[in-house]
């Protein structure tokens, strides 16, 4: 029987996989799934598992809070040995995470095809760790998933051409889901005691956004400022909760929560009035709930969504004329995935 082997560590990449999983499974194919541990709280790891039904882990490797070398170089050797004993036909990774490289890598010295979804994202910024994991990751894969023309049109600068298909985004599709699911069902807004459309919603994690004492300062201070016009709610990811804490002082005006599950965030993201985030899924979401957004950083990969009014940089004042973006596919992104995934084994 046909095998796919699953590398998954951090939390957006078990939102991609849900649609993905389930659609595997519908297609006849088995799945192995490896969880590099990179993600480990309840809050950022099991909660996704039990809400998005994503099939149990059949590898923990429980790696996790070390530097790049040290995390990156420990999953490639136990997922190397993983693979090994399972000989799967295919190895699937997702995204831009040192989960993602580390798969990826193991795989293709085990001459094992890799499969990357969200492949040909590009920031140009080879300062931020993500941008090496990609393009590292698209550079030894077999098949490539685009979510969008941007995306094939990278790959194609690279001379990356063969095995390259635009599918659709995979968030869309689990977008899709878990709204349906969290309408009538999520207490989030009354939890918060916050008002549908009265609000804006944050986020912030990225290394380039945290590592440096004085941007993260920028970043604190530009959402105190925004916080001055519409009250903010801001889940607050473990790295920069660290980073607050040491820091002393907590933002004035923003209400801090700790990480909330899928359904709640798809809900709280869906009755918003604004996003204000540096998270690539979050710029997205956004867009599928149509909800505006600023992200809070110089660059992104998500350049459709500025395109099309929906989406800007701290560093601009305005948006562009807004527009739809038939880019991201129809929700059925995860089953044309599968079909192709079939078809190559
Ligand atoms: C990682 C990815 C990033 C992705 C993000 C999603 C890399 C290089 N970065 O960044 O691309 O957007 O995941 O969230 O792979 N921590 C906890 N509990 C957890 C998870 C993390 O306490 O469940 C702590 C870690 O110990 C560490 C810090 O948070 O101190 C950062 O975690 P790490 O996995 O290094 O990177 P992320 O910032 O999560």
């Amino acid at each position: 029987m046909s095998q796919i082997f699953t590398v998954l560590g951090a939390r957006p990449q078990f939102i991609k996989a849900a649609p993905v999983s389930r659609a595997i499974a519908e297609a006849g194919m088995t799945e192995v799934i490896a969880h590099t541990g990179q993600h480990f709280d309840a809050l950022m790891s099991d909660v996704f598992f039990e809400e998005l039904e994503i099939p149990k882990p059949a590898y923990n490797l429980e790696i996790n809070s070390l530097g790049h070398g040290a995390m990156t170089g420990r999953m490639l050797e136990k997922l190397e040995e993983a693979m090994l004993a399972e000989k799967p036909d295919i190895v699937l990774v997702y995204g831009d995470t040192n989960s993602t490289v580390a798969g990826a890598l193991a795989a293709a010295k085990l001459h094992i095809p890799v499969a990357h979804i969200e492949a040909g994202l590009r920031s140009f910024n080879r300062q931020m760790p993500e941008e090496i994991n990609r393009v590292v990751t698209d550079h030894v894969s077999a098949l490539l998933f685009c979510p969008t023309q941007t995306a094939v049109h990278n790959l194609t600068q690279e001379g990356i051409v063969a095995g390259v298909h635009a599918t659709g985004d995979v968030m869309f599709d689990t977008t899709i889901a878990a709204t349906e699911r969290a309408k009538g069902r999520s207490t989030i807004l009354a939890d918060l005691a916050v008002q549908p459309k009265r609000y804006a919603v944050a986020t912030i994690h990225r290394a380039e956004n945290t590592d440096d004492p004085a941007r993260f300062a920028r970043v604190v201070a530009w959402l105190e400022e925004a916080a001055r016009s519409i009250p903010i709610v801001m889940p607050v990811h473990p790295r920069t909760r660290k980073l607050l804490t040491q820091r002393g002082a907590m933002p004035t005006g923003l209400k801090l929560i700790d990480p909330i599950g899928y359904l709640d965030m798809a809900w709280l993201v869906n009755q918003s009035a604004a996003t204000f985030t540096d998270s690539g899924g979050l710029q997205k979401e956004a867009y599928f709930h149509r909800v505006p957004c600023v992200t809070l950083r110089d660059e992104t990969e998500w350049v459709e969504t500025v395109d099309a009014g929906w989406n800007r940089l701290w560093t601009t004042s305005d948006y562009a004329p807004r527009r739809d973006i038939p880019d991201y596919g129809d929700g059925r992104s995860a089953i044309t995935i599968a079909e192709i995934l079939k078809a190559a084994i």
